[in-house]
């Protein structure tokens, strides 16, 4: 009986695009799926949009249209990026889907009635409730003033200037960024799964230490057992209930038996998996009982590390005290920065997902750069531009690609396509080298250690490459005398080279099937011994990744960029439209007018209303500050977002006058790398046209009452 894998990825929320973090996961998960398949096993490898919360039900507010339609919209788009990357995934869903609504409101009601005792308790807590908005609000919708630092414009759980962690209602003058009203304390029922129940305790110690999970992982969990962080930065013994419910209005799924009360949407989050699974199931006319009933079959999770908690303490115990299967194992990865930028996780900075395919560039590029990093570790990984075209061009191409189209030319040619299986001795050595590290290559993609598999299929490429350099068919084929050898040569070449692509397969899964025509035989199976009879004329399989291409997907990289004082960068967006910029001693300002623009050229610059988080010196440059800004941006986590802006300005402010106040950021200029890190915008700051004569600049501050993010039109 072949084994039976249920996989999945995380599920994104259903407000944005993928970005490059989402694709590495589902490049990770899909060799290993591709693998698992390629070995016999059964998989069946799902996902679904993540569509409930509070976030995703004010941005569909905002965008004028349902949850509903808002989340339709979003999923409209996910097919153009998973076919693009050659993501296999069976099925996707939405947590928003009646299998999803059914299955959680079930799983509760197997807490709440745990015949060893109720795992659901309610609790009358106090919220802040904005007045205006009707509703309660979530920490990260209230701002104030830092009762620490009195630094302006801080989130309800923590400071961004001095780093210290309260409660909403600790700080000073709180006002919902939602309506700008001042938050009244309300008090309100809610429902809390009993995570510090001392079974639930118990079960989870088992769970999460029996040695399944990756061990760093494994080792900051057991801190959880001792200590946790409460809201007001003060810290409890031991795992503390988890709030699962939320108050109307909610964009979510109605509790049981408590009307106006919604599940938290990391309650049917990970439910959404099995959601998943079972409307698969249905369209295949299978049964989800049976299925899940199945002891043989496995149930594994690729999560970031961002989202532990949820699934290896919150989820396995929902699941275990409804008397259903835990996963059997919960894959952590690392962050994915981007040139050595910390990514962003909401704009993604730097790599565009979509705009790296209507560039052309190839999706296995991607798929075999990240595989060569990714090791079964939960740790970071960076994207780099050049590492990446030295990996894709001298390892990808150089060394496997053009082992096929070395010999191919040959075999067409003189020997009508037909392949000898005299190998000669050196020839049937190396095969045999090649095809013996198929058991260490397999277990090397089955552990997740795709960066260790693809360094030794380039090492058996190397071997291969010798044997080239010592054969040398180009001079073989001078002479026809040496047909016989050119025979053996080139036909050691092409089953090296089908191998070798069957150990590449999960990662290249479309080069593969373009070799599988090439060499006839099939590439999906990890059948590596069977010999290559015949091939069919040889195609181009790959082209190489070239600069212009990554200076187009990264906008210009310049290593040192100048640095700019805000004016001549202000400038330089004027002149961007493309207008000239004249110093005129009679014009106000010292500066000609710039002709006339439409309101259509205005629209295409982003301003929004900025609070200055941070603001310092930047060691190196005497004109240069470092802001960090916030323009009421949030991550997928519903989580601030901060940017960092470098400003010519440090001649005309001290940094500390600087903090807590407002300004205005230009907001969609393309990131740009500097000497001393990537300004992501600018602020706008006015200064005269002729600056000796006139000297002074002069950053705007908005009226009060501005809010971040507002845009300014
Ligand atoms: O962090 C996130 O992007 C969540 N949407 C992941 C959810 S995973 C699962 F639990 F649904
Ligand atoms: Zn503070």
């Amino acid at each position: 009986m072949p084994r039976q894998l249920f996989v999945t990825t995380a599920l994104p929320y259903a407000n944005a695009g993928f970005h490059i973090g989402h694709m590495m996961e589902y490049i990770q998960a899909d060799t290993w799926v591709r693998f698992q398949r390629m070995r016999g096993v059964k998989v069946d490898f799902v996902c679904a949009d993540d569509t409930h919360g509070a976030p995703i039900m004010i941005a569909a507010e905002k965008a004028g249209k349902t949850p509903q339609q808002f989340v339709a919209d979003i999923a409209a788009g996910r097919k153009q990026y998973l076919d693009g990357f050659h993501i296999s995934f069976d099925n996707w869903h939405s947590t928003d889907a009646p299998e999803n609504h059914e299955l959680a409101r079930q799983i509760y009601r197997d807490l709440r009635d745990n015949k060893d005792g109720s795992l659901i308790e309610t609790r009358t807590i106090e919220q802040f409730f904005d007045p205006e908005k009707n509703m309660f609000l979530p920490d990260r919708y209230i701002k104030g003033e830092c009762p620490k630092c009195h630094a302006k414009d801080q989130y309800g759980d923590n400071c961004e200037v001095c780093g210290s962690v309260y409660a909403p209602t600790d700080l000073i003058n709180p006002f919902s960024v939602l309506s700008g009203a001042r938050p009244e304390l309300k008090s309100s029922e809610h429902f809390f799964f009993k995570l510090s129940d001392p079974r639930c305790v118990a079960f989870l110690q088992e769970w999460t230490q029996d040695g399944k999970l990756q061990p760093e992982v494994a080792n900051k969990i057991k801190e959880w057992f001792s200590v946790r962080t409460n809201p007001d930065g003060s810290t409890s013994e031991g795992l503390g209930d988890w709030d699962i419910s939320r108050d109307a209005p909610y964009f979510g799924i109605e509790i049981p038996d408590a009307p106006g009360k919604y599940f938290y949407v990391w309650l049917d989050a990970p439910i959404g998996y099995l959601a998943s699974i079972k409307n698969l199931l249905t369209q295949r006319g299978q049964s989800y009982d049976d299925y899940m009933a199945n002891p043989r079959l496995e149930q594994y999770h690729f999560i970031g590390k961002d989202i532990v908690t949820f699934h290896t303490l919150f989820f396995p115990a929902c699941l275990h005290f409804s008397g259903r299967k835990t996963p059997d194992n919960v894959f952590v990865h690392g962050f994915l920065t981007v040139n050595n930028d910390k990514m962003s996780k909401s704009r993604g900075t730097g790599l565009n997902p979509l705009k790296y395919l209507s560039l052309g560039m190839n999706a296995e590029w991607l798929r075999y750069y990240l595989a060569a990093k990714l090791s079964a570790r939960n740790e970071d990984i960076d994207f780099n531009a050049d590492d990446f075209m030295a990996r894709v061009n001298s390892d990808l191409i150089g060394k496997f690609v053009n082992i096929a189209s070395r010999a191919a030319g040959f075999l067409t040619k003189r020997f009508d396509g037909k392949l000898t299986t005299e190998f000669g001795g050196m020839g049937a050595a190396i095969l045999a080298d090649i095809r013996t590290e198929s058991d260490a290559i397999a277990e090397l993609y089955n552990t997740r250690e795709f960066g260790k598999a693809t360094r030794e299929i380039m090492l058996l490429a190397d071997k291969v490459n010798a044997y080239v350099d010592q054969h040398k068919p180009w001079d073989l084929a001078k002479d026809p005398a040496n047909n016989e050898a050119l025979h053996q040569v080139c036909s050691v070449l092409i089953n090296a080279f089908a191998v070798l692509t069957r150990y590449l397969a999960p990662i290249l899964p479309s080069l593969a099937q373009s070799v599988q025509s090439f060499v006839g035989l099939p590439m999906d199976q990890w059948d590596v011994d069977t010999d290559v009879v015949a091939i069919q004329p040889y195609q181009h399989l790959m082209q190489r990744v070239t600069p212009e291409q990554l200076d187009a997907l990264f906008g210009v990289i310049e290593a040192v960029a100048p640095v700019e004082p805000a004016q001549a960068a202000i400038k330089k967006i004027v002149k961007a439209t493309p207008i000239t910029v004249s110093v005129d001693p009679n014009a106000p300002g010292g500066e000609a007018l710039a002709p006339t623009i439409g309101i259509d050229d205005f629209a295409k610059i982003d301003l929004r209303i900025a609070a200055i988080l941070n603001c310092e010196a930047v060691e190196g440059s005497t004109k240069l500050l470092r802001l960090t800004l916030d323009a009421g941006e949030k991550d997928d986590a519903g989580q601030p977002k901060t940017r960092n802006v470098f400003s010519g300005i440090a001649s005309a402010y001290k940094p500390e006058d600087l903090v807590g106040k407002l300004t205005v950021l230009v907001a969609n200029l393309a990131p740009r790398k500097m000497k001393f890190g990537v300004s992501e915008g600018m602020v706008l700051a006015a200064s005269h046209g002729d600056e000796k004569s006139n000297p002074g600049i002069y950053i705007l501050n908005p009226w009060p009452g501005a809010q971040p993010g507002m845009r300014i039109h």
